[in-house]
């Protein structure tokens, strides 16, 4: 078990520069099955999710070779066997293999997926996708057997913009025989991201990006290179920090048009930002008033980044409140601020966020990836020493997290449990 030790109040100076998309690499790496020949991922990030879906791809006889930030998987060698339960429920992004694995071969064994514990995560519109394709499900103990004589297009309706869902059907969809077209489809850069890589194996998918997704099914995927987007999650994280503890804090190697609504919402408070055509200049505001948040599907405000900026929200002088409308538990983050000094209170889905107040460093723990997100910007603006356990969390979706925030002045340690 590890643990992040923060001696909080540093000002931080210099440049972050911000990795590939965790969101997009992890549909990235599954969907490279599809393919023909061998293909080159670059910018993939080097955490312990990108880690779990490679050691997934080696356990089905891919060859995979890692080089510095990129990875070559050359599919040829794969056999479709069932994938054990102790790896697919290390993450949620497993189930982009029940995809690719299903539109490659027809066939796919495996079970319900891992993930954060932030709430329900049903996989039912992935489930309903599959058999508008002409698949058909057997489930017994959140193991599920799928399989199908050919993929036939559909006109699938997504009962919610779900990214995994979107991935999903279009994976599923890519080799199927004739037109399919995903309604309600979810407008995430990640699901673009993947869009462009499948086009270049030779795919014929429009539309991603927009609610109507339209894939004609090729027969043939050829071996292809592509680029991880840069991480809006991370990069918003970092943006947060900057209007927390920065001066003039550099947020480099960023698409500024993925975290618009969260540079917009820092502008509403008052952060001093400066937006160039891949960075951000941040710097702490000195008076930062309170705002509303309600979180959405993209280009709304980013579920992911609720929990970091509550961080910000109780800098802020007033009430501030915010309304997550994705995820039923994603406020486990809020008793950990409220021992560190903050006063928030929860109702329902929703947040009051009572500002200033001054945090103060203590033990506290991550319980989901950006719960510990929000921690680790609640440890850099505290007073004294905070610690962080179950740290393991943010190792999943935050690249060199440590070394990123020592070069710009935080003091800041992983240490052993
Ligand atoms: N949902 C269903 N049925 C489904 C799929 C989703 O009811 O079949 C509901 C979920 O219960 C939830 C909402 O739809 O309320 C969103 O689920 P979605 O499928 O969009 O989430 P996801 O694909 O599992 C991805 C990211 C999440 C991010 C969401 C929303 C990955 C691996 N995960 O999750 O990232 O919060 O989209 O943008 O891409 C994170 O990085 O911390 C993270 C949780």
């Amino acid at each position: 078990m590890k643990l992040l030790e923060i001696q909080g109040g540093k000002k931080l100076t210099g440049t972050i520069r911000i990795s590939g998309a965790k969101n997009s690499s992890v549909a990235l790496i599954p969907a490279a099955i599809l393919a023909d020949s061998e293909v080159t991922i670059c910018n993939v990030p080097e955490i312990t999710d990108t880690d779990a879906l490679t050691e997934i791809l080696k356990f089905l006889g891919a060859s995979v070779k890692r080089a510095s930030e990129s990875i070559l998987i050359d599919p040829t060698t794969i056999e479709n066997k069932e994938i054990p339960k102790e790896l697919s429920t290390k993450l949620r992004a497993s189930y982009y293999f029940m995809a690719a694995l299903l539109g490659k071969y027809k066939y796919v064994e495996m079970y319900f997926p891992g993930g954060c514990n932030i709430g329900a995560r049903p996989i039912d519109q992935t489930l309903k996708s599959f058999r508008a394709l002409g698949a058909t499900i057997i489930e017994e103990d959140n193991h599920y057997k799928i399989s199908a004589q050919e993929l036939i297009g559909a006109h699938i309706y997504l009962d919610m913009p779900s990214v995994g869902a979107t991935i999903n059907a279009m994976l599923a969809a890519t080799k199927a025989k004739g037109e399919t077209i995903i309604e309600n489809a979810a407008k995430e850069p990640e699901v673009v991201n993947v869009a462009i890589f499948l086009n270049g194996m030779g795919a014929k998918i429009t539309g991603a990006g927009t609610s109507e997704i339209r894939i004609k099914g090729v027969q043939k995927l050829k071996g292809c290179y592509t680029e991880v987007i840069p991480d809006r999650i991370e990069a918003g994280t970092y943006i947060i920090a900057g209007a927390l503890v920065g001066d003039h804090l550099k947020i480099d190697n960023i698409i500024p048009e993925h975290v618009e609504t969260l540079i917009l919402k820092l502008q509403e408070m008052g952060v001093k930002m400066v937006v160039g055509p891949d960075h951000v200049i941040v710097s702490k505001g000195n008076y930062l008033k309170p705002v509303k948040i309600q979180t959405q599907g993209y280009p709304g405000f980013a579920t992911d980044l609720q929990q970091p900026i509550t961080t910000l929200l109780t800098q802020c002088s007033g009430v501030s409140t915010l309304e997550e409308t994705i995820y039923e538990n994603r406020f486990q983050n809020v008793p950990f601020l409220n021992q560190m000094g903050a006063h928030i209170e929860i109702h329902d889905r929703k947040i009051k966020v009572n500002g200033i107040t001054h945090l103060k460093g203590c033990s506290v723990e991550a319980t989901d990836l950006r719960a510990g997100a929000c921690l680790v910007l609640a440890g850099l603006v505290a007073e004294g020493k905070t610690q962080i356990v179950n740290i393991e969390h943010v190792l999943r979706g935050y690249e060199n997290i440590v070394e990123k925030l020592t070069e710009v002045g935080a003091e800041i340690e992983l240490k052993e449990e």
